[in-house]
């Protein structure tokens, strides 16, 4: 059904489009009536996705080319959520992964993952908040990882930049309180897509039942939004568990700050 333009949600941009999770937010956002902004690096599929995207579902689809591990790449998406007015949500959600220790990883492959994991989606987020705040009014979505949980064997940078969009998130959910923006965390668990071969990792080594279909994932994660989380893990059956991780570092938080160095390391008892 093609909606007026009152009732348009208004333009998504969803970066990594091309495959994977972002493309299936692209269909999912298109089918739900939002123009799509669709970003990533390889052309020719932003181009026939946006094509298909804007031929079934009536809505205006583009294709917009940019390396976001660049800052001339991002910069291109930073002003278009700061020129255009009619964005209304932001999927920060390309990233890449590589499986390997640390001292096997080169170190350009270390930079473009800060880079794409970190820097894009903070400047990103800071530029989509910015827009929003001053519409009151939009949502971001950043895709975290449950990598960032707890270390991984041989994902030692990626799982580091998950565990960072886990706390950057929550941060930003601090900074909107009291608005009518929305910020969400998305955690999912392993889904299929192209990127376990980019990190040349075999998605076919998992047993099949931790696998994720891209369209389960990202339809849990739209859901978890509708019902107005602010942190959805899809694949997570026990929600209580994520409550317990976020009440138990709090607490951390709250008890790490103290004067006295800890009674166990005995600091100051040989001098009494
Ligand atoms: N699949 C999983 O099991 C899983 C689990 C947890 C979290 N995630 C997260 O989900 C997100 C999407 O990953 P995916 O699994 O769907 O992998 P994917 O299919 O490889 O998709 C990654 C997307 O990011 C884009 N991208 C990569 N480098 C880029 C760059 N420098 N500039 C702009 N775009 C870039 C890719 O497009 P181009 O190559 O065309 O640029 C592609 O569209 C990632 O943040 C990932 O960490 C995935």
């Amino acid at each position: 059904m093609v909606q007026s333009q009152t009732t348009r949600p208004g333009t998504a941009i969803v970066t990594g489009a091309s495959s994977g999770i972002g493309k299936v937010y692209a269909e999912r956002l298109a089918s739900r009536g939002y123009d799509v902004i669709l970003v990533a690096r390889r052309q020719d599929r932003l181009r026939e996705i946006a094509g298909d995207l804007g031929a079934r579902f009536s809505v205006k689809a583009e294709a917009l080319v940019a390396d976001l591990s660049t800052e001339s790449g991002v910069a291109a998406v930073a002003t278009r959520l700061s020129s255009d007015a009619s964005v209304s949500l932001l999927v920060n959600n390309a990233g890449f992964s590589t499986m390997k220790p640390l001292t096997e990883t080169p170190d350009d492959t270390v930079r473009s993952m800060i880079a794409l994991n970190i820097t894009a989606l903070t400047v990103l987020s800071k530029a989509a908040l910015i827009a929003f705040k001053g519409r009151n009014a939009g949502t971001l979505v950043n895709v975290g990882s449950g990598a960032g949980f707890s270390p991984y064997p041989n994902i030692p940078v990626y799982g580091a930049t998950k565990a960072y969009i886990f706390l950057f998130t929550q941060s930003l959910q601090n900074e909107v309180e009291g608005t009518a923006v929305r910020v969400q965390l998305v955690l999912p668990g392993a889904v299929v897509s192209e990127g376990w071969d980019v990190a040349g990792a075999e998605l076919e080594a998992l047993p099949e039942g931790i696998v994720m279909t891209t369209e389960d994932c990202v339809d849990a994660a739209l859901a978890g939004l509708d019902l107005g989380e602010t942190a959805t893990a899809p694949s997570l059956q026990d929600a209580g568990l994520l409550e317990d991780y976020v009440a138990l570092s709090g607490k951390v938080l709250q008890s790490v700050f103290d004067a006295k160095p800890a009674e166990r390391y005995g600091v100051g008892k040989a001098a009494e």
